[in-house]
């Protein structure tokens, strides 16, 4: 179908999902689930993953630090704002990695300078350089990014560019911060700064676009048409309000148009579906069926000529196979009479670590049960189960300990539920429109949280009617908001759990900064 370029630039793969993309309403991680995603996006290789932004809370920072132990084959990044502080706590955190990158940032748009930061641009430049220094001490691979780039001037641009390349920074990126630019216009920036400022051939150039017009994709495309050889992107496009750049668009596209694109990726396309997948499944943001390569629809051809057209010949209607991108990946890998060491065994081979035996036991006991509900058990399904058991004691503040539902043609729909509250049994029971609606408000009558449920949503993690339902409950308290997720044969305890999962979280500790704030 096509004639690539010969010979590719390599195009770095820079994923945020787990720092921008957390910056999603709701979609914090816990420690275990960022690790999680982090050996995913390492076994699809990923070049660099932006693991968090370690000064935003002790958490944030033992999750940048775990996953920089845990990641071997990806360079592990800690994003910091340009004071001293904030470039020390990345610092520490990257320490184990094997490859450890600082991202430093500080805003250069007039508005964000004069009414965010109350700086002159003198005192940017100034305090740019100085944070590169800092990092510096610390690793020799320091990208800096001139947030809101987007809507600064050329000028100073160049200016600030020019001045942290000679302080030692080794990638610049330029973001879109807040989704303003057209490709074209885009583009020029990147063609206007690689040409004017001095030192530019010994960097890396870097873009970063935020999806508020929808223009995310088509922006980072035009600029690595202008000579940007690294894209910060997230699975399924996650991110701040209407997300960031896709990676799974940006991977498919430069491969799918080799004709067009002067550049490569080293990614395992075949992980990026299982990806997709995980993220969904761990910050409860569901994909859209018709989104670009993860959704379900993506392949599929419902009209009769489509059909047909695939049939005779399949470069008819699609530009790219199914199983390129792993869908068709989902494998049946456990059952009922698998054993401790297989369930061990594939617990390895997904990235997912199991810390003590204590934990296997109590995750195998789960399976089972799971198994003898339902026959055939899948990655996902293990994905659920083990998010299910990441949950710790001490941020279990309510557990589900049983429950009974009862809804008949005619009758109120009522729920009874035992759960315990802080260590404490209690029971419960109500009724509601529906047996969800009953579940909810008798975890309510108990645990009096106050919080508002925002969105309830319910997905079917695999096919088949026996399949496990994936409730996503989102629920917001005096500004803070979160989502809880719960898995289960029964979706009405899925419900429950979710809406439990939900006031756990909110009932944790998870107060952190947000660097852009
Ligand atoms: O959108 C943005 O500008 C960012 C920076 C911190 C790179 O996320
Ligand atoms: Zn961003």
């Amino acid at each position: 179908m096509s004639t690539p370029h010969s010979p590719k630039d390599s195009l770095i793969i820079f994923d945020t999902t787990l720092r921008d993309g957390e910056q999603s309403p709701g979609a914090s991680m816990t420690r275990e689930e960022k690790l999680r995603i982090a050996r995913q996006l390492e076994r699809m290789r990923v070049d660099v993953i932006e693991a968090g932004f370690a000064a935003a809370s002790n958490g944030d920072f033992e999750s940048v630090r775990s996953i920089a132990e845990a990641v071997k084959e990806s360079t592990v990044c800690s994003l910091a704002r340009a004071n001293e502080n904030d470039i020390r706590r990345a610092g520490e955190a990257i320490r184990p990695a094997a490859r450890g990158r600082i991202h430093t940032f500080i805003a250069t748009s007039p508005i964000h300078m004069e009414k965010k930061l109350r700086m002159t641009p003198d005192q940017v430049v100034e305090q740019a350089v100085k944070s590169v220094g800092w990092a510096r001490e610390y690793t020799d691979d320091v990208e800096f990014s001139a947030e809101d780039a987007g809507r600064s001037e050329l000028d100073f641009l160049c200016r600030i560019f020019e001045a942290v390349i000679k302080a030692g920074a080794k990638t610049i990126n330029v973001p879109d911060t807040v989704g303003y630019n057209v490709p074209e216009q885009y583009a020029a920036t990147l063609r206007k700064v690689i040409e004017r400022v001095p030192g530019s051939d010994k960097v890396i150039w870097s873009v970063h676009c935020h999806n508020d017009l929808g223009l995310a994709v088509s922006n980072s495309l035009a600029a690595v048409m202008a000579g940007a050889r690294q894209v910060e992107c997230t699975i399924n496009g996650l991110g701040e309000r209407a997300g960031n750049a896709s990676l799974e668009e940006i991977v498919m596209a430069v491969r799918t148009r080799a004709d067009i694109f002067p550049v490569e990726t080293r990614i395992d396309a075949t992980q990026i579906v299982p990806a997709s997948r995980l993220v969904s499944q761990i910050t409860g943001y569901p994909v859209q069926p018709n989104k670009a390569i993860v959704g379900a629809n993506a392949f599929a051809h419902e009209s009769g000529i489509h059909q047909d057209g695939v049939l005779k010949h399949r470069e008819t209607y699609e530009i790219m196979r199914a199983e390129d991108v792993g869908w068709g990946a989902n494998k049946l890998v456990l059952g009922k009479h698998s054993g401790r060491n297989a369930f061990r065994a594939r617990l390895q081979e997904l990235g997912i670590a199991v810390e003590t035996e204590e934990q296997l036991n109590a995750a195998f006991a789960r399976f089972k049960e799971l198994a003898d509900k339902k026959h055939e058990i899948f990655d996902e399904d293990l994905h659920a189960l083990m998010s299910d058991e990441a949950v710790t004691p001490e941020v279990e503040h309510y557990r589900l300990v049983a429950s009974r539902f009862h809804s008949e043609t005619g009758e109120t729909p009522q729920a009874e539920l035992t759960l315990t509250i802080g260590g404490r049994e209690s029971r419960s029971q109500a009724q509601g429109s529906g047996p969800v609606d009953a579940a909810f408000k008798a975890i309510e009558a108990v645990a009096a949280s106050g919080s508002e449920l925002l969105l309830y949503s319910v997905n079917a993690i695999t096919t088949g009617t026996d399949a496990q339902g994936e409730v996503t409950v989102r629920l917001a308290k005096d500004g803070r908001v979160v989502n809880g997720q719960g898995a289960d044969t029964d979706i009405i305890v899925a419900s429950a759990k979710a809406y439990l999962n939900a006031l756990n979280k909110l009932s944790g500790n998870m107060e952190k900064l947000n660097p852009q704030l």
